[in-house]
């Protein structure tokens, strides 16, 4: 698969969605210093764009290899918190699907990684995440994005739902309940990673088990499920 072009400020970005972006002594600082001064201050003027591009890139091709099976062309796929949109962004390319993106449009001053009770974190800008994807190959016919404080949400079935590293991850599940109800068909298939897959056993009644992080502070499993009930 050929690689991503990511410019500086779109690097930044990634960095800040995917700590294990960054180096270990960049990680060290930030414990340092405080996330308040990597954010505005590390991830700015610390990073090596094109050694950030090309882990981006094998990041993402990977994230891209755990859910293929999944995937068949001219899906309608939606993505709830997909960052930049790496992963999004090879979807589109490989099975000609449009992909339906909802995000943050801000990046919070002092991002703390952890559960968000208030769901007030974001860390994206979508004027960037637009330039991304044309960039890469992407045209606005394959994919829209939705700003999550201000954009009515797309109201269309969807064959595939994805949020890695988002919903159940860092914010509850409930803050999409209500929606997702609208836009889930029986077999649409979610992917997500989430701090307490056995939960979802009352939501759904299918449930696979395809990715496990338990060496990580934020414990998870990346769960793909269909048959809402
Ligand atoms: C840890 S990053 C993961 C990004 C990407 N999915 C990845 O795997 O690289 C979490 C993302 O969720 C976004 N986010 C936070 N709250 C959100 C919400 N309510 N709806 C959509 N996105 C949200 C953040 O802005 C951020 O880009």
């Amino acid at each position: 698969m050929e690689r991503f072009i990511i410019d500086r400020h779109t690097a930044q970005l990634a960095v800040l969605q995917r700590t294990e972006l960054i180096s270990p002594p960049l990680r060290n600082l930030r414990k340092v210093l405080g996330r308040y001064i990597f954010s505005q201050f590390v991830s700015k003027y610390l990073i090596n764009t094109s050694e950030i591009s090309n882990k981006y890139f094998l990041l993402m091709e990977n994230e891209y290899l755990n859910i293929k099976k999944y995937l068949a062309k001219n899906q309608t796929i939606l993505s709830i918190g997909s960052g930049i949109g790496g992963l999004e962004l090879l979807i589109a390319k490989n099975f000609k699907s449009h992909i339906s993106l909802i995000e943050k449009n801000y990046i919070s001053k002092k991002i703390r990684y952890g559960w968000d009770i208030k769901n007030n974190e974001g860390y994206n800008n979508l004027k960037l995440q637009n330039i991304f994807f044309k960039r890469n190959g992407v045209s606005e016919k394959f994919f829209k994005a939705y700003d999550f404080d201000n954009d009515n949400f797309p109201e269309k079935k969807f064959d595939i739902i994805i949020s890695l590293y988002s919903l159940d991850y860092h914010y509850n599940f409930d803050v999409y309940k209500d929606y997702l109800k609208k836009v889930l068909q029986p077999n649409t298939v979610m992917i997500f990673d989430t701090i307490r897959s056995e939960y979802f056993k009352k939501l759904f009644k299918n449930i696979d088990i395809i990715k496990e992080e338990n060496n990580t502070v934020h414990k998870s499993k990346r769960i793909a499920c269909w048959n809402f009930i």
